[in-house]
């Protein structure tokens, strides 16, 4: 997809950070936007940004509710009688906490979230996609989506799983010769809230800046990666330095990488 001039674009977790700055860079290219977010402040707030209630499909649910997810999807159809791009941002972390000491109503949280709802989002827009002769999907895991993380096993397990998923239709859509192009996206640290969103061991001020100092990408660089990564029809998209940096070590050396973390690990106690 190389033009976005009134194309109709779904965003879920519009509300701050890289949703937020894809719906602002969508609008511009000419969009027609359906935005969504849990909270519903931060949601409206973006929906002002990007030109206003009257302009911009938008409801406030959980994307871990599958009933309010199809729901949504057949009000963004009723509304717009299209859709071509679906992006499936909305996700939470859980730091600070080996696998071991995470609840399993933490893991059940998280999961909900980062994995159903990103299915929901795949499966309930997927049908309406098929219509078009070229539309996406597009799911945001994370560079730990590609390598195992200390102290991120929860964060780990929903994104590789979202990468699991991704490809797989990402292929299958190649067999069927749809036009649905579908991109697994793998940022590495993005300045957002996403610290201040997670759960953590020691839900502190001290906590949420260490993890924040690892952050090194603005979300509006990640948009524009990811818009980018949108027109060449990846399958695979790396963003930011530090996750192309981590993606090639891996490749290159998974001896060396575990040696890195253990060091890393170390060093965070
Ligand atoms: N920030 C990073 O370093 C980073 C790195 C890799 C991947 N990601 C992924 O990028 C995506 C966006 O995160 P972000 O960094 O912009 O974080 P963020 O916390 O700034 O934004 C996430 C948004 O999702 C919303 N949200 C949370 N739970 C929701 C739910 N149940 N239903 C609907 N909306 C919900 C939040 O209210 C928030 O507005 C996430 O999937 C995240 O895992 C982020």
């Amino acid at each position: 997809m190389k033009n976005f001039e009134n194309k109709v674009v779904v965003i879920t977790g519009a509300g701050s950070g890289i949703g937020r700055a894809l719906a602002l860079a969508f609008q511009k290219a000419g969009a027609k936007l359906a935005l969504n977010d849990n909270n519903e402040i931060a949601l409206l707030e973006t929906v002002a940004l990007a030109g206003g209630p009257q302009n911009i499909y938008h409801q406030a649910f959980d994307v871990a509710e599958k009933s309010a997810f199809y729901e949504f999807a057949d009000k963004v159809i009723a509304h717009y009688g299209r859709v071509d791009l679906v992006i499936n941002n909305a996700g939470v972390a859980i730091f600070k906490l080996t696998a071991s000491e995470v609840s399993i109503a933490d893991y059940e949280w998280i999961m909900g979230i980062n994995l159903w709802g990103m299915m929901y989002g795949s499966l309930a827009f997927l049908p309406h996609l098929r219509k078009q002769k070229e539309s996406a999907i597009v799911n945001i895991s994370s560079i730990f989506g590609i390598l195992g993380f200390p102290n991120q096993a929860a964060y780990c397990t929903t994104k590789f799983a979202i990468r699991g998923f991704t490809e797989s239709l990402a292929i299958e859509e190649r067999v069927l010769k749809t036009g649905v192009t579908v991109t697994s996206v793998h940022p590495g640290g993005i300045k957002t809230n996403i610290a201040r969103h997670a759960r953590y061991a020691g839900n502190d001020e001290n906590a949420i800046k260490q993890v924040e100092r690892l952050f090194v990408t603005t979300p509006e660089k990640a948009a524009k990666a990811i818009i980018a990564g949108i027109k060449r029809k990846k399958m695979r998209l790396i963003v930011g330095p530090d996750a192309k940096m981590l993606y090639f070590l891996t490749r290159l050396s998974p001896k060396f990488v575990a040696w890195y973390l253990i060091r890393f690990a170390n060093q965070w106690k």
